[in-house]
């Protein structure tokens, strides 16, 4: 009897080890290696009512976070449909949805954005004379955090409290972007610290976040934002990270810079996160293009997981159709509306979290493959990119069969 019953709990111990090894979704191994990976979501406005359940099954299944794309934004929140609200209405549905979607679904939730120069409400954009004096300025952006931070409260894993509050090009470091009717309006970044201070005093189990683009890497506007965290955290700003955009182009970026920017933000004890990735094509997209494109992905993560502060890794967007970038870029890690496709990309954001001596087959490739050890065959950054099956044919890990271009450029 207890050989029977150790039996019986021996084999399901091995069933339970199996089914989660074979569990390859990009959330189960995600998680499994501590990070956050989501996309940023469109409903219930943007994306199309009739693919809602196959793009909500796509989330779930495949992510552990999400952030709204727009849902959350100050002119979103601010507005019923093409009905533009005044001081303190809030049209809190879309918002809400996507919480409670993340939360029925074990989801951890970015929070975009409390304080941003773009997308805010008409009946803000329109104050003039006192209305739009400095202290009036503060006292509505201080209102503001109080109610959507608020609203969230115990939610939210990391706000993005600032949004791009440095100028794009150059200037006296740090150059702050002058078309920001917070910055003119308050005639300083006093507004910076405020938000960071009230947002903190709001929420204080959130992670604060300082987030941008183009100062990925160690360029100057890179710098600027590094003078301005650090700045931030010698006045004791409670701050603790800093966002990468990362709007990227294949080919377009470089990681060992990155990798530096990354690693001295690390130093001042800030988190970095990416936060909006993309990676577009350009031209007719191939399948060579989206090979290329998957390690683009794949070495990004594979830089997330290599430096120390580095936990959260979002993708701007679900699927390329709906991509603010375009979908004829094919930017993002699935294709497909009705029925939502893993793409290369997808795969090598797995296989980088996998690291390359880790292999989890799913069981349709399985099917194909000499059993019981497939001869496995590496790309050029010597992740595991395909198999050969029974009839001496290389596959990918989904049991497709693999172009031409990609076959070539294998190693086995
Ligand atoms: C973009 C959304 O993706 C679009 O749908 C919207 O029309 C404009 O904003 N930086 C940010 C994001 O911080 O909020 C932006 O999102 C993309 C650039």
């Amino acid at each position: 009897m207890q050989t029977l019953r150790a039996l019986i709990l021996l084999s399901s111990g091995l069933v339970a080890a199996a089914s989660a090894q074979t569990d390859s979704s990009l959330r189960a191994v995600a998680t499994a290696r501590g990070i956050s990976v989501g996309a940023a979501v469109t409903f219930p406005g943007g994306n199309n009512i009739a693919n809602r359940p196959a793009y909500q099954a796509a989330l779930a299944a495949n992510f552990n976070t999400v952030v709204a794309e727009n849902a959350m934004k100050f002119q979103n929140l601010s507005r019923f449909g093409n009905r533009d609200t005044t001081r303190g209405v809030y049209n809190w549905g879309p918002a809400d949805s996507i919480v409670e979607f993340a939360l029925a679904n074990n989801m951890k939730v970015r929070g975009h954005t409390l304080c941003w120069h773009s997308q805010t409400a008409t009946w803000f954009n329109n104050l003039t004379g006192a209305a739009a004096s400095k202290d009036t300025t503060l006292k509505i952006l201080k209102e503001h955090i109080q109610l959507l931070a608020g609203r969230y409260k115990g939610k939210i894993l990391e706000w993005d409290v600032v949004n791009e509050a440095i100028a794009q090009n150059g200037g006296t470091s740090p150059a702050y972007r002058t078309d920001s009717r917070w910055y003119s309006r308050v005639g300083s970044i006093e507004y910076i610290d405020s938000a960071f201070r009230w947002a903190h005093r709001v929420d204080s189990n959130a992670l604060l976040f300082y987030n941008d683009f183009g100062g990925e890497s160690m360029n100057a506007k890179g710098q600027n934002i590094y003078d301005l965290v650090s700045g931030l955290k010698q006045r004791g700003v409670p701050i603790h990270g800093v966002g990468l955009q990362a709007h990227f182009s294949v080919g377009g970026f470089d990681t060992a810079s990155i990798g530096e920017n990354m690693r001295r933000l690390a130093a001042l004890g800030l988190r970095i996160s990416i936060t909006e990735l993309d990676i577009t094509n350009s031209g007719t997209v191939d399948s060579t293009k989206l090979y290329a494109q998957k390690e683009n992905y794949k070495k990004l993560m594979a830089l997330c997981l290599s430096v120390p502060n580095c936990k959260t890794f979002m993708a701007w967007g679900l699927n390329d159709a709906q991509s603010w970038r375009g979908a004829n870029t094919a930017a993002l890690l699935f294709s497909g509306t009705a029925t939502l496709v893993k793409k290369p990309a997808y795969f090598g954001v797995v296989e980088a979290l996998q690291g390359s001596s880790v292999v989890a087959l799913t069981p349709a490739a399985r099917g194909n493959l000499s059993t019981p050890s497939p001869a496995l065959h590496r790309g050029a950054s010597g992740g595991v990119i395909g198999a050969t099956d029974a009839r001496g044919a290389v596959r990918d890990l989904q049991g497709r069969s693999l172009p031409a271009s990609v076959r070539r450029a294998m190693r086995p």
